[in-house]
């Protein structure tokens, strides 16, 4: 009989149960650790469902990567949502990213579409959006809770006004009632003066959450859960999970952490093991790079691509931490060429770079007035330079299938 090569992978046994409880966009029921965050937010938003209308709420979730902030507000707004509707309450709750929806105008009409789907996408202006915010939600007696994450990379590109105008909307009517409430979320929003009308900013500086790095021994609950999910009994031996959950420790990410031990998994799948060996971990951490974001990389544009392709390479040659804008620009036209791609102007490329530095990929700074006379400076954010040539590498080859 000739082998059937599906039929044996069909039959293969996998370390696995129900690989999706380990997929970043799983929010668990259970989020460990993060009780009392979870309390404080429930102690100040429950007057928008016990006395609806008569006040909003605005929060800020702060804290590094990978801490738990996204998956705290998005099921803290689930629960808020069921509380409301057990109620009979017209409550709901908007989940927006603020790296996808760039601008004010994409922001207001994300809202307006939950309401309206069929909401066009041009011919208004951003306050008259607005303006239709307000009214939807005056005339069908609706509540929002609008969670705007990322918004640290928002501001740093526009500024605080957006926070203000959907702040503002509804005190422009005498006794109106209070219809917005918001949770904004980042690794770190700056509050100053210079972004924030003075009432926006003392409300948001009284209303911080700060989120700490996990501990091993907390990383260890939030993946014990998992394990109980995802794997098949006893597949995932305590000694591995003691290791993953030290590695991840130094970072306090759980992100990296459910990714240790995704891969470690796939390690033992690939091997054909039943159990999940300590090595499997140690490879793990070696093949993964939580320094490389690759959501933030894979959701640029292809000429960003090609920009930061150069800048790695220029400062992979010269060796040095920075280059200047020049030299980079120089090389990406030489990328270009070899990808067949139309070099774009500076004005363009130094809007890349001011994008490619707000979203933490690149730093950038001036440079003393030396030899060259004053400049930008460009060097890597936390990556090194081969790494991102490599992965860049592979983007781009994929893009070109
Ligand atoms: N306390 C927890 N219990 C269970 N899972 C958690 C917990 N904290 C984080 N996670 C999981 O870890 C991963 C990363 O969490 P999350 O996306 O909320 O981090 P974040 O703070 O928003 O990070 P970033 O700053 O990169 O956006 C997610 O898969 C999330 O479900
Ligand atoms: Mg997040």
């Amino acid at each position: 009989m000739p082998r059937d090569y599906v039929e044996d992978e069909l039959s293969r046994k996998s370390v696995f149960k129900s690989e999706h409880y380990l997929s970043i966009d799983y929010v668990p029921e259970n989020l460990p650790h993060r009780e009392n965050e979870l309390r404080s937010l429930a102690q100040n938003f429950k007057t928008l469902i016990s006395s609806p209308g008569r006040t909003s709420q605005k929060f800020i979730i702060e804290g590094p990567v990978g801490t738990g902030k996204t998956a705290v507000a998005k099921r803290f707004a689930e629960q808020m949502v069921h509380a409301a509707r057990r109620r009979d309450i017209r409550f709901h709750k908007l989940h927006i990213n603020c790296r996808v929806n760039k601008s004010a105008y994409l922001v207001y009409l994300k809202i307006l579409r939950e309401f309206k789907p069929e909401f066009p996408r041009r011919g208004h202006s951003p306050e008259e959006l607005l303006q239709m915010i307000v009214e939807v939600l005056e005339n069908e007696d609706r509540y929002l809770l609008l969670i705007l994450d990322e918004l640290d990379y928002f501001i740093k590109q526009k500024g605080g006004d957006i926070l203000y105008n959907l702040t503002r909307l509804m005190d422009d009517q005498l006794n109106a009632q209070q219809r917005l409430s918001m949770i904004g979320v980042g690794r770190q929003i700056r509050l100053d003066e210079n972004l924030f009308d003075s009432s926006t900013l003392s409300t948001l500086q009284r209303n911080i959450v700060r989120f700490e790095r996990y501990n091993a021994t907390e990383l260890s609950d939030i993946l014990s859960e998992r394990i109980k999910m995802a794997f098949e009994d006893r597949a995932v031996m305590s000694e591995t999970l003691q290791l993953i959950c030290e590695i991840a420790s130094e970072r306090g990410d759980a992100r990296y952490a459910i990714e240790l031990l995704w891969r470690a998994g796939k390690q033992a799948d690939s091997t054909t093991s039943s159990v999940i060996l300590p090595d499997y971990a140690r490879k793990a951490k070696a093949d993964t790079h939580p320094e490389l974001r690759k959501e933030i990389l894979e959701s640029l544009p292809i000429q960003s691509h090609l920009l930061l392709l150069a800048a790695a390479r220029k400062l992979k040659e010269g060796r040095s931490a920075y280059v200047t804008i020049g030299e980079v620009e120089d090389m990406y036209r030489s990328v270009c060429e070899e990808y067949d791609s139309e070099p774009r102007a500076h004005t363009q490329v130094w809007e890349w770079v001011q994008d490619l530095n707000a979203h933490g990929v690149i730093d950038t700074k001036r440079s003393g007035v030396g030899q060259r006379g004053q400049t930008t400076l460009v060097g890597l954010s936390d990556v090194p330079a081969d790494l991102l040539e490599q992965y860049l590498l592979g983007l781009l080859d994929k893009g070109r299938l």
